[in-house]
């Protein structure tokens, strides 16, 4: 039986005082891959942040990758997110180093200390995505998809059991999403557990997996039709 990476149950989520989802009820299983969708402002960003804690669960239970979301104190966090992959729309590199020096200092932050380790796992992620030949570059060298490939090897870093996605190809073009969406597709087959939010349904058609829409202050699963 596969293990529970992510369980809710009745949790609300919240932007300030204002409730933007009621009552979600998930539980999400190791090697999984779920889409979230939904149209803009239905809260599926605020659904993903607070799963990384950057939104403090108040209301029901959630437990994620061993952490109790409503017992997280704040020295909690950092250790949560080393746990997690977090990957999003504007993949959000350090404009002013090198890939090396982008995921060099991911490993730092996580507490790594010795070079030769460090520079092994910076390796292996390249491998990971194709981009070892890249990694003297400096982002604005690197093409949108390039850019994203290099945020998902810093996701891996830290082996993650679980990699949120917050529209991860939302900047890209079709050709550029379906690259992408084939790594995330390949790092799903080697066991790790991806929820991904997307406006894109060329992808949801060609790459069919389970799918949870926000809408109207709540989250569910949508079942298609097949006729
Ligand atoms: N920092 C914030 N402070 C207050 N309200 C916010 C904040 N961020 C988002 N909201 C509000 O919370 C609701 C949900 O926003 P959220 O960003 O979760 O939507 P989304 O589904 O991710 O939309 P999009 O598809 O545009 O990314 C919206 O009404 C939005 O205005
Ligand atoms: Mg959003």
């Amino acid at each position: 039986m596969a293990r529970t990476v992510l369980s809710l149950q009745g949790v609300d989520i919240f932007q300030n005082k204002h409730k933007v989802l009621s009552n979600v009820n998930l539980q999400v299983k190791q090697g999984e891959f779920i889409y979230i969708i939904g149209k803009t402002g239905a809260g599926k960003s605020s659904f993903m942040k607070t799963l990384y804690a950057d939104l403090p669960l108040t209301e029901g239970h959630g437990t994620i990758v061993e952490y109790d979301l409503r017992q997280l104190r704040e020295k909690d966090i950092p250790y949560l997110r080393r746990s997690l992959g977090i990957v999003f729309q504007d993949f959000k590199l350090l404009p002013d180093r090198t890939v090396y020096g982008n995921l060099h200092f991911a490993l730092k932050a996580t507490g790594w200390t010795e070079k030769e380790a460090i520079d092994r796992k910076i390796e292996e992620v390249l491998d990971k995505v194709g981009m070892r030949t890249h990694i003297q570059k400096m982002p604005h060298q690197l093409s949108g998809g390039e850019q994203q490939r290099i945020a998902i090897a810093r996701a891996l870093l830290n082996d993650p059991d679980l990699i949120l996605a917050d529209e991860p190809t939302g900047n890209l073009d079709p050709q550029t999403s379906v690259e992408v969406m084939e790594l995330l597709k390949e790092i799903n087959a080697n066991g790790k557990t991806i929820i991904m939010v997307t406006h894109d349904y060329a992808l949801l058609l060609k790459y069919p997996y389970k799918t949870l829409k926000c809408d109207d202050g709540t989250l569910f699963e949508v079942v298609y039709k097949t006729t």
